[in-house]
């Protein structure tokens, strides 16, 4: 493993702080080992009584979950008034997708395909979040994802390494702004490193087996840019990868990130995830899994109760050197200081809460509005003028805590509009009917099913929202089976009965399959648990005051059984140029007329929505590729520009993502069919145009060979400039050697 050589430039470490290593150094001088190891634990606050005599005798370093602001500075001022020492702590929480004021998820966030809209909305979660103390948030996730079935597609952005950079940036920007001793920063975390997005058959926590050339290529891209972006804190997956779990991966943790990529922050494990490398079956007790983990420079233990309970005696023991250490904490106090705790301990009680301010209220609108995804449309949306009398039908038009999706512990639901409150503030009370038909997304019962359909048949046109509620996503809430749950589908089904025009709006923490309720829909408008202010959002959506531009962070499968299915497949030798539908075969038909190639008889070859795809309520053209020249030297240092004209041919204005894809078309291995490469959002007037113009240069063409190693080939590749990954017409170019 130790070839292993990442593409994108080795960062040098940054250069240190010298004044600040000194005072690093000269506070180590005077630790002892316990307080040492004190430093590098993180326990939960559940534990109050316990915590305060143990912040007081300085055996805690961080603490995860205290958002009471006025417990907060009580438990600081132990530490810093009370502890020998002084040394302040870092209070951590899980603010994944916003703090007080809910943002979509992190999915629905990568399906705005706008990094600025991303950065700002963890800047928003960084303000309200920091007011309470905490300063260190375990966000962004960038595992790339690509199969729904795992619970945590809903924290990603999606199933693209690129995409998951771009949003991983942005996010990391706006938690930590360029100086983390501003009060209102809150130290990022790149999780969960690594390949935990690849768990095996979409079943959390579960083993990985992961290639050289699948890590370097896909999964480890979102992380080396985090490192790049200065990331403050970075923390292990749970998974094991190839046998090792992360949490002792020495090669993960200190050959790649420590020293390729020069990393200087803190490395947490994941809850209990040192502990838990006994059930892995790689260490007999604590002992063996705390040394595993110091081994492989874990910083800080979270919850899990290795480093308080064995690391002492393995140094007394002469197993841990305690150098290994010295190192752990130094990399915790850097952190400590970078934030300016040292100087500033304490939270001003007397400031009032920048939680639900008008203007965060108006970007979470915006991000809602921007993340929603029009899949399907046949004239029904936006609601034209003759809609007076509107009926609200579904389980989730009126789910004030499940609209804010998995990890949105701080949500609270008074301060959620939920769609039926905005439609009816938008058209007026009595303008809008509401009967959910289904209680919840898991309800079986039918009992509702009549009066929703009595509602419909009264209305002018109907939307049906559908989906899954919050608790149906996220950690340890994986589904083997994608399709609607409960009643939903009959619900459907009978309200396509009255005739009425029809939409429906999902409101889900993944790409659920649905192709039956998009085959019955007249317009389908697919979100990902929009937050705090969905609802508000949609309205402006479903009336035509916003328009949509959200565009699929993920491939739609039609069948849960096509998972794991992604854009950037490999050809295969055998792709299919067409295929048989099962029901079409005759009886006793040939083994072989179905031909032998690479498809299901039961759900084709494709998806039932591409990656990137959505529509909007315009049209755009976007042209083919232009190039710059039909070739590109490897050694020239120049780059290709690539470039192509987008035209709104529609009669409202609207946004566009352009998407630029690359195939290279021969190598040593076999190489993706596409590989997103770049993309620009822009936003057009009815008939205006704009050239969009991307860069590609040889590095971008690399990949990893079989050892780890990158390759830049020369040959042919092709190049797409597209809405989508399934459209648009590629140009040629060649890489030349020279
Ligand atoms: C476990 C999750 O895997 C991780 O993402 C989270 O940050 C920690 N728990 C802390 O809550």
């Amino acid at each position: 493993m130790s070839a292993f050589v990442a593409v994108a430039s080795c960062v040098a470490a940054p250069p240190k702080d010298a004044v600040m290593e000194a005072r690093i150094d000269s506070l180590l001088d005077l630790m002892t080992l316990q307080e040492k190891i004190g430093q590098l634990n993180q326990f939960n606050t559940a534990q109050f009584d316990t915590l305060s005599a143990a912040v007081a005798q300085g055996r805690v370093g961080s603490i995860i979950n205290e958002v009471n602001p006025e417990v907060v500075n009580r438990l600081q001022r132990k530490a810093v008034e009370e502890s020998r020492l002084g040394i302040p702590l870092i209070f951590a929480r899980d603010v994944i997708h916003g703090f007080n004021t809910v943002f979509p998820i992190p999915l629905g966030q990568a399906a705005t395909w706008n990094p600025d809209l991303v950065e700002e909305a963890a800047r928003i979660a960084a303000i309200e979040a920091s007011a309470c103390g905490i300063r260190w948030t375990f966000s962004p996730m960038i595992d790339v994802s690509r199969d729904a079935r795992w619970g945590r597609i809903a924290e990603s952005a999606g199933e693209d390494p690129l995409l998951n950079e771009r949003m991983g940036v942005a996010m990391i920007r706006g938690y930590q702004t360029d100086n983390l001793a501003d009060p209102t920063a809150v130290a990022a975390c790149a999780k969960h490193f690594a390949g935990y997005g690849y768990s095996e058959s979409g079943k959390d926590y579960n083993t990985t087996w992961l290639p050289l050339p699948l890590l370097a290529d896909v999964v480890l891209p979102p992380f080396e840019a985090a490192a790049n972006a200065g990331v403050a804190t970075f923390m292990t997956s749970f998974n094991d990868i190839n046998g090792v779990p992360s949490s002792g991966n020495q090669w993960l943790m200190r050959d790649i990130l420590r020293d390729k990529w020069g990393f200087d922050g803190v490395l947490v494990s994941d809850w209990n995830a040192i502990t838990e490398m006994i059930n892995h079956g790689v260490a007999a007790d604590k002992k063996a899994a705390a040394l595993l983990a110091a081994n492989a420079g874990v910083d800080i233990d979270m919850e899990g109760h290795s480093y308080p309970d064995a690391m002492e005696a393995l140094v007394r023991e002469g197993k841990l050197d305690e150098n290994v250490i010295d190192d752990l904490v130094r990399n915790v106090l850097r952190l400590k200081f970078r934030l300016g705790l040292f100087e500033n301990p304490y939270i001003d009680l007397s400031k009032p809460s920048p939680s639900y301010s008008p203007s965060h209220l108006a970007a979470a609108t915006k991000a809602a509005e921007e993340s929603a995804i029009l899949l399907k449309n046949n004239g029904m949306l936006p609601l034209g003028k003759d809609v007076r009398r509107i009926a609200v039908i579904g389980p989730m038009a009126d789910a004030p805590y499940d609209q804010g999706g998995t990890w949105a512990p701080d949500i609270q639901r008074e301060h959620s509009v939920t769609p039926l409150a905005a439609l009816r503030k938008l058209y007026g009370e009595k303008n809008v009917s509401y009967s959910p038909g289904v209680k919840f997304t898991r309800d079986i019962s039918l009992d509702g099913i009549p009066e929703a359909v009595k509602a419909a048949s009264e209305a002018d046109a109907v939307i049906c929202f559908l989906g899954e509620e919050a608790v149906m996503s996220g950690e340890a809430h994986c589904m083997a089976d994608l399709d609607l749950k409960g009643a939903q589908t009959a619900l459907l089904e009978a309200l396509d009965k009255t005739g009425k025009p029809l939409a429906v709006v999902f409101m889900a923490g993944r790409p659920l399959t649905i192709k039956k309720e998009n085959a019955i829909a007249d317009a389908v408008l697919y979100t990902f648990h929009g937050g705090t202010m969905a609802g508000e959002a949609l309205a402006n959506l479903l009336s035509g005051k916003a328009n949509p531009s959200g565009k699929l962070p993920v491939t739609m499968a039609k069948m849960t059984g096509q998972y794991p299915i992604y854009y950037a497949h490999k050809n295969t030798g055998r792709p299919p140029e067409w295929t048989v539908d099962l029901d079409s075969i005759p009886l006793e038909a040939i083994q072989t007329s179905t031909g032998c190639t690479s498809y299901y008889l039961d759900a084709g070859k494709d998806p039932l929505y591409p990656f990137g795809y959505g529509l909007s309520y315009t049209t755009f053209d976007i042209s083919s590729p232009r190039l710059s020249s039909a070739t590109l030297a490897k050694r020239s240092g120049e780059p290709l520009t690539v470039e192509c004209t987008v035209t709104n041919t529609g009669d409202r204005e609207g946004q566009e993502t352009v998407q630029l894809y690359v195939r290279d078309m021969v190598g040593s291995l076999a190489r993706p069919v596409k590989e997103l490469k770049d993309f620009k959002k822009i936003s057009l007037k009815p008939g205006e145009s704009q050239v969009v113009s991307f860069t590609l240069t040889p590095a971008q063409l690399a990949y990893h060979g079989l050892d780890g190693k990158p390759i830049i080939e020369p040959g042919e590749f092709r190049v797409w400039t597209a809405g989508d990954s399934a459209s648009g017409t590629p140009a040629t170019f060649t890489l030349t050697e020279q």
